[in-house]
């Protein structure tokens, strides 16, 4: 256990898949946004449209990983249970961060957001494409609720078979999306000796203004 401390201070690697140029990207950053997403995918990295996504309510930030479920031309969209602690926090603060970390493309992407949930309709649509049992699912979990037993979920799951036997199983109204609407985009690839190419852009989803910034 010791040598895992000495082991850290010596991890290191260069960084050397590819380049990034302020004069090379796109006027809108959703296009960067999404080939870096399609190329994380062609190269099938494992959860390649998972991202940190930062809250922070009274000057005390929290962090968790979701997963990316659509892109629109106004911003990133998430699902998960309105009653767990990261929609309490975005309820109370709905400006928020994202961290996208590719590490086989030497690539990482920080957003900074606001978020609102989504239409109705838009997470009826997508609970809908599911698979039954994460459907199931999403009624058995009060998510970040204190569970006494992996028994007692067990025991939902269970029931909520039962229940739903036959039948469609609807979206719980405590489950639904958020969109995220970035004003700012940092893209980041790795280069060798640490100086990394750093490519960011501010504006206000209509017009967006690129800089370098020093790695
Ligand atoms: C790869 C990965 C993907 C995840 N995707 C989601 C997701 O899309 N939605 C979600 O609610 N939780 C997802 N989780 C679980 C969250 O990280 C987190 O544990 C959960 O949402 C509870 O967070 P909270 O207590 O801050 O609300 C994912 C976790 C991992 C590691």
């Amino acid at each position: 256990m010791e040598d895992i401390r000495k082991e850290m201070r010596d991890l290191r690697r260069d960084f050397d898949y590819g380049t990034l140029d302020v004069k090379d990207v796109p006027e809108n950053p959703f296009e960067l946004l999404k080939s870096w997403l399609d190329d994380a995918v062609k190269m099938k990295i494992k959860d390649a449209n998972a991202f940190v996504l930062s809250t922070a309510v009274n000057g005390q930030p929290d962090a968790r990983v979701v997963l990316i479920r659509d892109i629109t031309e106004k911003g990133i969209h998430f699902y998960t249970n309105y009653g767990s602690k990261k929609s309490k926090e975005l309820a109370a603060n709905p400006k928020a961060s994202v961290n996208i970390f590719w590490p086989d493309l030497d690539r990482q992407i920080r957003m900074t957001v606001e978020v609102k949930k989504l239409p109705e309709s838009l997470s009826d649509d997508y609970f809908a494409t599911r698979p039954r049992m994460s459907q199931i699912g999403a009624w058995a979990s009060a998510q970040s609720e204190e569970l006494e037993s992996r028994e007692k979920l067990e025991e939902n799951l269970a029931a909520l078979e039962k229940q739903f036997e036959g039948k469609e199983v609807t979206r719980p109204e405590f489950w639904g999306g958020f969109e995220l609407t970035p004003s700012y985009f940092e893209f980041w690839q790795g280069r060798p000796s640490r100086l990394h190419d750093r490519v960011i852009y501010e504006g206000n989803g209509s017009a967006w203004t690129t800089k370098r910034l020093y790695p």
